[in-house]
């Protein structure tokens, strides 16, 4: 944390386009930004790459179509984040594992500000709010929501599509502020996993499951995985 705060510190310092924000940012709120991003953005994204790896695991004809648009696309040079438009595939399964495995299953309390009605309820002023989003994600609004199935995502014309009930950064003023960072994240974590390796359950082994265990965010029962390096790169 301190090393952390150190480093946005000394970036506010060097910073050009911004020189005033060094002088007006005090100590405390410096790192009350830095805990900030750190509680909510680390174990949030590490959570979701793993259970990425896990449904990979889970679904060979899954991953064999992301090792196929990473040849295809990426081949043997590293992954850029320039890559992300032109493949809409592994776009879709990262919402798909967003949707499915919604580690912030019930976001970030709120509280209201004032007497509210939604639909027929009344909320008073004053109620804590929690986001259901794991069981928005899961519910019957979804076709087979317990199937993992990244095509939902992608349209008959083959472009990236966000259903309305799909809210894994939240929705409104305080949603995510790290929905950018955590999607490029995820992107350049899975291509650079699958362009090297293909992930395989050890024999013997049980398939990981997808339950979830509970915490603040939650994550994915322990499991082990082969990493069987790609023999060319391509299949
Ligand atoms: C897979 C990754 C992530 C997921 C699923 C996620 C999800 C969420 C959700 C559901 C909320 C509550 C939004 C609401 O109340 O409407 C939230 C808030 C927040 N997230 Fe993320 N997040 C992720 C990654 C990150 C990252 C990488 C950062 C920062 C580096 C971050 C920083 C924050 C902050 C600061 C808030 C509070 C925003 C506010 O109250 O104004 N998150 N996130």
């Amino acid at each position: 944390m301190h090393l952390f705060y150190c480093l946005t510190r000394r970036a506010l310092l060097q910073s050009n386009t911004r020189p005033h924000l060094a002088a007006t940012v005090t100590d405390a709120e410096l790192q009350v930004v830095c805990l900030d991003l750190l509680q909510a953005g680390m174990e949030t994204v590490s959570n979701t790459a793993v259970f990425l790896a896990l449904h990979c695991m889970r679904d060979e004809d899954v991953q064999m179509r992301l090792h196929r648009e990473i040849d295809d696309v990426i081949g043997e040079r590293v992954p850029q984040l320039a890559d992300r438009g032109r493949m809409v595939y592994t776009e879709a399964v990262i919402l798909e594992a967003l949707r499915i495995s919604s580690v912030a299953a019930v976001g970030i309390p709120h509280m209201a500000v004032q007497d509210a009605q939604l639909g027929s309820y009344i909320i008073p002023r004053g109620t804590f709010i929690l986001l259901a989003l794991h069981d928005l994600h899961n519910g019957p609004q979804w076709e087979d929501p317990h199937v993992f199935n990244p095509e939902r995502f992608i349209s008959n014309s083959g472009k990236l599509i966000s259903p309305d009930s799909f809210l894994p950064f939240g929705c409104g003023r305080r949603r995510c502020i790290g929905e950018a960072l955590a999607r490029s994240e995820l992107f350049l974590f899975l291509t650079h996993l699958l362009q090297s390796f293909h992930l395989e359950t050890p024999p013997g082994d049980p398939q990981p499951s997808t339950d979830p265990v509970n915490g603040v965010t939650l994550s994915a029962k322990p499991f082990r995985a082969v990493f069987k390096p790609r023999a060319t790169g391509f299949n």
